[in-house]
């Protein structure tokens, strides 16, 4: 599909997928797609403009217009997003646009607007891209595909210590509760289901820090021969 070499980092809310898509892509000078930053942004537009979370041709109508800008940085750098020349890039990260997103997100017609344009960010001398279908719809041709796993409790505690970091209260059952609607969401929808690509590595990495996880990404890359 493409010559560039792509790597798919795929895997639930709260996996890590983000910050080890960002240090292979330091690693190796690659650019960056933060697949979900675009359901978000859908998601965003559409509680902004009243679109109604069950109107498929409206939102796939939105899909294809999003005025997004990712303002790339050095490598490995988080993309500096905007929309409408507006930095949304805290905004998109809230709870409420989240969900929105894992909804918007199981319909076929938004997914389709969606594709080229996640396509389009393959360019030399490659890509990290993590999301959902990365391995599996997205880029199924990319040499290196890696499953990113860890349990909820686990992601939760995760995502806890970064709200706490931001001085954001959280409630730890609740962050569970929240991430089981998402993860069920995002797992039995019919299109574009979340799993591992039949050719991924999965990387369970409850028991293991970022390092090791990044560690062990680096490795599988290197069998492909791309670092
Ligand atoms: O990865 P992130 O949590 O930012 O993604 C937000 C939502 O976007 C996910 O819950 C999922 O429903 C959707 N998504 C998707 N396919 C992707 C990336 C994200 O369906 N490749």
């Amino acid at each position: 599909m493409t010559s560039v070499p792509v790597i798919a980092i795929d895997g639930p809310s709260g996996s890590g997928k983000g910050s080890i898509a960002l240090m292979v892509a330091r690693a190796l000078g690659y650019h960056v797609l933060d697949s979900g930053a675009l359901y978000r942004l859908l998601a965003l537009t559409a509680l902004e403009k009243g679109i109604a979370a069950d109107d498929e041709a409206a939102l796939a109508a939105a899909a294809l217009d999003l005025p997004v800008t990712f303002e790339e940085g050095a490598p490995g750098e988080p993309a500096r997003v905007l929309l409408a020349g507006q930095d949304v890039g805290d905004r998109i990260r809230e709870e409420d646009v989240g969900q929105m997103a894992s909804r918007v997100a199981a319909f076929p017609a938004v997914r389709e607007s969606l594709l080229a344009r996640q396509r389009a960010f393959a360019r030399a001398p490659g890509l990290v891209a993590d999301g959902r279908d990365m391995g599996t719809v997205v880029f199924p041709g990319a040499p290196a595909k890696i499953f990113l796993d860890a349990s909820v409790e686990e992601r939760a505690r995760r995502r806890e210590k970064q709200l706490l970091g931001q001085g954001v209260s959280a409630n730890l059952p609740r962050l569970v509760e929240e991430l089981r609607a998402r993860d069920d969401r995002d797992r039995n929808r019919p299109v574009a289901p979340l799993k591992p690509a039949a050719d991924a590595v999965v990387i369970d990495s409850t028991h293991l820090s970022r390092e090791e996880v990044f560690q062990q990404v680096m490795a599988i890359v290197r069998q492909h021969g791309l670092a």
